[in-house]
């Protein structure tokens, strides 16, 4: 009885096709995963670099651990903070041409830590509607006012931005969109915020390590610290291990160190993953070939793409989207890949919004030509029922 009312949102969310469900990889994380003792190749993960079982991380966080140890043991402001941490906090100011980082475990951590740890109540939050889950949370956190404007659309940014009141205005946006793989037009954003002296904030975990020769968003606008004061970059995607660091101007960063409760109660990552992760920041900015590979990559799906019929996604970056709209019948298409060897997931709401339901693919460097051809092929047989994301 004290339970019932979990398994009856549990039957509803069965019923509405929106049950979640784990599959255990048995293999490493990469182009080709082992699900029930059956390869796959994998087309959902955010490892776009191919890295996380890369040899020389491996040997980076064998190395680390030697010499650091695998757990840090407390927070950072207790015993926990290690050389590791400080030596990956100044090689990603280095990179971003920043002047402070403060590292975090997850990107989740560092976002709830920028927005309740900087955010007054009193102050404005102007967020772009598909901002991640955790700055929504984090603005949340904050019981600051939120105002969330339509994907992409500078209109609405710039009437909430005029309606201001006089407290800080702060704007905060997704770099490289995580479900629909499009970039925030941050050139505008930036000139807007500084127009009506609003604080800038730009959650860059997809963007970071793929563009910007791997600096990441603000880098491929060419834009600096000035004109997007806060950065937020996560590890365990094109990076290929785990965590986050909050960039910035130094008076923000030490802000954030002494009033975020995310960094402040939180056991400091590891740091032989925090020395691997400088190793992964070295190679990708260091060795072009990584996302040269990646970027020839997605160029050869949307060719292939093309001559099958099938509509072109405008993803720039590696995360391309086929949007289906109903869930079941993208539950449907996602099961029907697997079924041929090919491990695509089906996004549905409550991710996205609703009627959205979609196939979201994510391309890798490591991905070989006849991965992608394989892809096409099974795609093609359901080519009348994806639409472009508009
Ligand atoms: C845009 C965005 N920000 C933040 C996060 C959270 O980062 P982490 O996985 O390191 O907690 C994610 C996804 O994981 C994301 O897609």
């Amino acid at each position: 009885m004290l339970f019932a009312r979990f398994a009856e949102s549990l039957a509803a969310i069965a019923r509405e096709n929106k049950t979640r469900s784990l599959d255990v990889n048995q293999a490493p994380q990469g182009v080709e995963i082992e699900i029930d003792n059956r390869r796959l190749l994998n087309f959902c993960s955010n490892d776009y670099l191919g890295l996380a079982n890369h040899p020389v991380l491996i040997e980076a966080l064998q190395e680390g651990a030697h010499r650091y140890g695998v757990g840090s043991g407390a927070a950072a402001l207790l015993s926990g903070y290690s050389e590791a941490h400080q030596e990956l906090a100044e090689g990603l100011a280095r990179v971003t041409k920043r002047e402070r980082a403060l590292i975090f475990s997850s990107g989740y951590m560092a976002n709830l830590g920028v927005m309740s740890g900087l955010v007054a109540r009193d102050e404005k939050v102007i967020s772009d509607q598909l901002n991640h889950a955790s700055l929504i949370d984090g603005v949340r956190l904050s019981k600051a006012e939120n105002v969330r404007y339509a994907h992409g659309n500078m209109l609405q940014l710039e009437a909430a931005l005029i309606t201001a009141t006089p407290a800080p205005t702060w704007v905060v946006t997704d770099g490289l969109f995580s479900m629909d793989g499009d970039l925030a037009q941050l050139p505008t954003i930036a000139v807007l915020a500084k127009r009506h002296e609003a604080i800038l904030v730009c959650d860059d975990a997809h963007g970071f390590g793929v563009l910007g020769g791997g600096a990441g968003t603000v880098t491929h606008f060419n834009l600096q610290e000035t004109d997007v004061p806060l950065l937020v970059v996560t590890f365990g995607k094109a990076l290929g291990t785990v965590g986050a660091a909050v960039l910035g101007p130094a008076v923000l960063i030490e802000s954030l160190l002494q009033n975020a409760r995310t960094f402040i109660y939180d056991t400091a990552p590891s740091p032989a993953m925090s020395y691997a992760t400088s190793r992964a920041l070295r190679l990708v900015t260091e060795d072009a070939s990584f996302r040269e590979r990646l970027f020839s990559n997605i160029r050869y799906f949307h060719a292939a793409l093309r001559a099958t019929g099938i509509p072109v996604p405008s993803g720039e970056g590696p995360i391309q989207i086929l949007l289906i709209g109903e869930e079941a019948t993208a539950l449907k298409v996602a099961a029907g890949l697997r079924a041929k060897g090919l491990y695509v997931r089906a996004i549905r709401p409550p991710t996205v919004p609703k009627g959205t339901a979609r196939l979201r693919i994510c391309i890798s460097a490591a991905h070989e030509r006849q991965h992608l051809d394989r892809l096409v092929e099974g795609l093609g047989g359901y080519r009348d029922l994806f639409r472009p994301l508009v």
